[in-house]
């Protein structure tokens, strides 16, 4: 059985909690010293606690594990060698509408027609690329996620012999993806 979400988000809520349940211990232990009611913030530790608890239970039985591939760091600092252009971003944009759009959505949002059927889902890419180094991103579009649909888009295709996309498609699709998550509407 898998569940939507992954033990790394599993694993924030837990650090979430834990926030919490020191937040009311030290508030618990304030009123100790100063002789106060206490147990009610001492009973909101427990039930944090305990609900950390349970979330880390279910990260390590039944959620999916599939942390983003750590990226070698001379790929992370690899910069983008097209240019930040509208053609660049009008050739990502193709590329992007024949090959992720059924995924990750029209202007992706994470939506695509595939997205629902997915576990995991596929990530809003205007909210995840511009968090990440280029190169970061550029190694996931190469070399995909493992223990996800995202295939890995250097793969040479069976008919061609030639990768699925190249590297100058692989890095517009970057351009178009920023574009859009600049507000942008190319
Ligand atoms: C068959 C569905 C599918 C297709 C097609 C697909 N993706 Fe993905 N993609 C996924 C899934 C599922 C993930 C994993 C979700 C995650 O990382 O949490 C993912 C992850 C990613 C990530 C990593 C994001 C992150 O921050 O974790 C990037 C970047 C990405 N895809 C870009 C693309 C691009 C660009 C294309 C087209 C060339 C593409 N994807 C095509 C399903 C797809």
């Amino acid at each position: 059985m898998t569940i939507p979400i992954s033990r790394q988000g599993l694993e924030q809520i837990a650090i979430a909690l834990a926030v919490g349940v020191i937040l009311f211990a030290v508030l618990a232990l304030v009123r100790v010293r100063r002789k106060d009611e206490y147990r009610r913030f001492a009973v909101s530790a427990g039930i944090l606690a305990a609900l950390a608890a349970v979330a880390l239970i279910l990260g390590y039985t039944i959620a999916p594990n599939i942390p983003t591939p750590p990226v070698p760091l001379t790929a992370r600092f690899v910069s983008n060698p097209t240019p930040d252009t509208p053609a660049t971003v009008a050739r990502g944009k193709a590329v992007y509408q024949v090959n992720c759009a059924v995924c990750h959505g029209a202007v992706a949002k994470g939506d695509g027609p595939a997205a629902f059927t997915l576990v995991p889902r596929p990530v809003n890419l205007q909210l995840h690329v511009p968090q990440h180094a280029p190169g970061e991103v550029f190694y996931w579009i190469s070399s995909g996620v493992p223990g996800t649909a995202m295939p890995a888009w250097q793969d040479s295709d069976a008919s061609t012999g030639k990768p699925k996309l190249s590297d100058e498609d692989r890095w517009s699709i970057i351009r178009y993806v920023q574009a859009l998550a600049r507000g942008e509407q190319p």
